[in-house]
């Protein structure tokens, strides 16, 4: 039987970061289920549609085909046979990957890639319904937050490093925005399981997050 380890939490915690790291130690595969929101995102911006348009995103949904591989260990994304990998990391496709994925035509599309990944390997997934909804039965679970102001600045500083003139004010207003949105939503809202371990990483080094992720895992293999 495989192993799973379901990571979730709010937007910029952290989680992608710490999968990959928790991934490589153990062996694991990392998916990335925020990534495969973002590949129907960039789909209903290509067509024009408006965020709040379920009719015409449930139908279009119907005309995408979402699949991944991985290339030298790394995570990619397909839309219809293109990869979009490189297109999907910006603030306009994460806007509309929050805004659409409270579609349960959204949802159900990528639910059975999600489920059949985990079912075939190994895998630590990161999202925000992975240990609720997605992988009830993941033998570990985490809730990986941060304040919000930790998260924006993490954030800016990324930003910066990239050569941008963000705003700290704004990003701060979108996460929190995006944490409203992703946990006040009917279909499988963002929140803790039951049996999740809650982890705030504020005040954490990435270091420490991965080995207390990957303590949480050994005790589980
Ligand atoms: O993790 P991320 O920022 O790449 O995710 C983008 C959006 O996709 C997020 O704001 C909500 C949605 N998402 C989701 O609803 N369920 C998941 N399992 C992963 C992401």
């Amino acid at each position: 039987m495989s192993m799973n380890i379901a990571i979730d939490g709010p937007a910029g915690a952290g989680k992608s970061t710490i999968a990959k790291k928790v991934a490589k130690e153990l062996g694991f595969i990392y998916v990335d289920t925020g990534a495969m929101y973002r590949s129907l995102a960039l789909y209903f911006i290509r067509q024009g549609i408006d965020k709040d348009d379920e009719d015409k995103i449930s139908e279009a949904v119907k005309d995408c085909n979402v699949t991944i591989k991985y290339v030298d260990g790394q995570q990619q994304v397909l839309l219809n046979d293109e990869n979009v990998t490189g297109l999907i990391r910006t603030e306009e496709v994460g806007n509309m990957a929050s805004a659409s994925s409270v579609y349960a035509s959204v949802r159900s599309k990528l639910l059975d890639l999600q489920r059949s990944l985990a079912a075939n390997n190994d895998v630590i997934m990161d999202g925000r319904d992975i240990g609720t909804q997605v992988l009830p039965e993941a033998q570990v679970k985490v809730f990986l937050t941060a304040s919000v102001d930790e998260r924006a600045s993490r954030r800016y500083k990324e930003l910066v490093e990239k050569g941008l003139n963000p705003e700290l004010n704004k990003i701060k207003k979108d996460i929190e925005e995006r944490d409203y949105r992703d946990s006040h939503r009917e279909n499988s809202p963002l929140r803790q399981a039951d049996d999740a371990t809650y982890v705030d990483s504020s005040d954490m080094s990435i270091d420490e997050v991965v080995s207390t992720i990957v303590d949480l895992c050994k005790n589980k293999m």
